[in-house]
């Protein structure tokens, strides 16, 4: 048997890690300016977690979890951040101890979705939530922050879709409107539709079904429901968000796939790059009653997630920025050790250095330095250890010169820090 990798689950090489880290850097940043301190939760939770904050009627219940027993427990891989946030914020009782609480996380979420152009079944979300703080002021300014975090990665064209589902009681009763309306029409709906109807009838406003949105498009929306206090938050975000120039476009049959949405709602939907079908690279809502469904006090909150290999598809294309390294070439026994201990003293000043102890033909071991990617190559034999100096060859212009031993080291560190390299 030929041994791979899971189907949906992808290595991510050296050559690529680059990209990644530079996104994983950026996000840290921006949440950091925001407030947010990081969060880390295992990748594996009591399946009742999910089922209860996400909900029993939706696809990543029903059909994408990746759930085993072991020892006696129900356990499953995360198929995203948020619950497992929650999990955490409740049993360690940070509420006693801040009123209102910032976290962010990033890392790896398994769902068994149907493989394609960024859609994965073990990818990456970065995500942030706001614990004890109902909006909808720190609403507009999560909205605000992930439109000007893309328009930092470069993604070109977005569009940001918000929705308010009300709270409780207007949900329940834009579902009684929806099924009301849906009911008499029920045998033309696809198969998943009627399904929907009787277990989660909102869902079906996500069908892609031509006929189901064709069924839909005169059905109330939830924003013809929306009242009261409801009314007042939703309508306050749209200022919030007109004050702060960002732009978007209410959407009343923005529903989104988890259960655990009140109020709020946005996704961020991109369309350049290499992006294909999968065009959502982020989204989010408000969910004032998961805290409490999961046994806590009552404590609004709001979150986002943002998928980071679609990020990495709809990110304008950078020119592969190299790290620099030396790579240190020993000619003879005691050209071995010098070559340590100068690739020691590189280190220190935070140089990648790697010492090439294979040994060989000159030739062969410069072009193993090529290949390795070196930005210089540094000679050391008998000869040169005699004079106190060390031969330095720039690989790109194959330049060779003589620099002191002694300072070499600090000589190198300014040339890469001119080249645009800090260490
Ligand atoms: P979500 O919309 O299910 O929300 O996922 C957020 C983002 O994760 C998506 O917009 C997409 O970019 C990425 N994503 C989801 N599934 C896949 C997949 N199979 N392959 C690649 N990327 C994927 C959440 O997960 C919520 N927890 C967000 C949230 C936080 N709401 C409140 N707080």
């Amino acid at each position: 048997m030929k041994l791979r990798a899971v189907k949906g689950m992808h290595d991510i090489l050296p050559d690529e890690i680059g990209r990644w880290h530079r996104l994983e850097a950026a996000f840290r940043a921006m949440a950091s300016r925001h407030g947010y301190e990081e969060v880390r939760t295992p990748v594996c939770e009591p399946t009742p977690l999910f089922v209860r904050s996400i909900g029993e009627a939706t696809d990543v219940v029903e059909k994408e979890m990746y759930s085993f027993r072991r020892h006696d427990d129900e356990l499953t891989l995360r198929p995203e951040g948020t619950a497992g946030a929650a999990r955490a914020y409740l049993e360690h009782t940070v509420h006693a101890r801040q009123a209102v609480t910032r976290w962010s996380y990033l890392g790896p979420m398994f769902r068994g979705e149907r493989p394609a152009r960024g859609r994965q079944r073990q990818f990456h979300q970065a995500g942030c939530e706001i614990y004890g703080d109902p909006g909808p002021v720190c609403d507009a300014e999560m909205i605000d922050m992930l439109v000007g975090f893309l328009g930092e990665l470069g993604v070109g064209e977005i569009e940001v879709l918000v929705n308010s589902l009300g709270s409780g009681d207007t949900r329940a009763r834009y579902r009684d409107a929806l099924v009301t309306h849906l009911s008499p029409r029920r045998a033309d709906l696809s198969e998943e539709s009627q399904r929907r109807l009787d277990k989660n009838p909102l869902r079906i406003l996500d069908s892609k079904s031509p006929r189901d949105q064709e069924l839909c498009a005169d059905a109330p929306t939830v924003l013809d429901v929306l009242d009261g206090d409801d009314r007042a938050h939703f309508d306050a975000l749209r200022r919030h968000l007109d004050a702060l120039g960002t732009p978007y476009r209410v959407d009343p049959r923005l529903v989104r796939g988890l259960d655990y949405y009140t109020r709020t709602l946005f996704e961020l939907r991109g369309s350049g790059g290499e992006l294909g079908a999968q065009n959502a690279l982020g989204g989010g809502g408000r969910y004032d009653g998961m805290i409490a469904e999961l046994g806590g006090p009552a404590t609004p909150a709001i979150g986002f997630a943002l998928g980071l290999e679609r990020l990495l598809l709809a990110m304008r294309p950078e020119l592969p920025r190299a790290a620099p390294l030396v790579v240190l070439v020993p000619l003879g026994d005691a050209g071995a050790t010098a070559c340590l201990v100068l690739a020691k003293e590189l280190r220190a000043l935070s140089i990648p250095a790697i010492v090439d102890g294979r040994g060989g033909k000159l030739k062969a071991m410069m072009a193993r330095a090529e290949q390795r990617g070196a930005t210089v190559a540094v000679l050391i034999g008998d000869a040169e250890l005699e004079r106190g100096a060390v031969a330095v060859k720039t690989m790109a212009t194959h330049a060779q010169e003589e620099l002191p031993r002694a300072s070499v080291a600090r000589v190198l560190a300014d040339r890469l820090a001119s080249l645009g390299w800090e260490s």
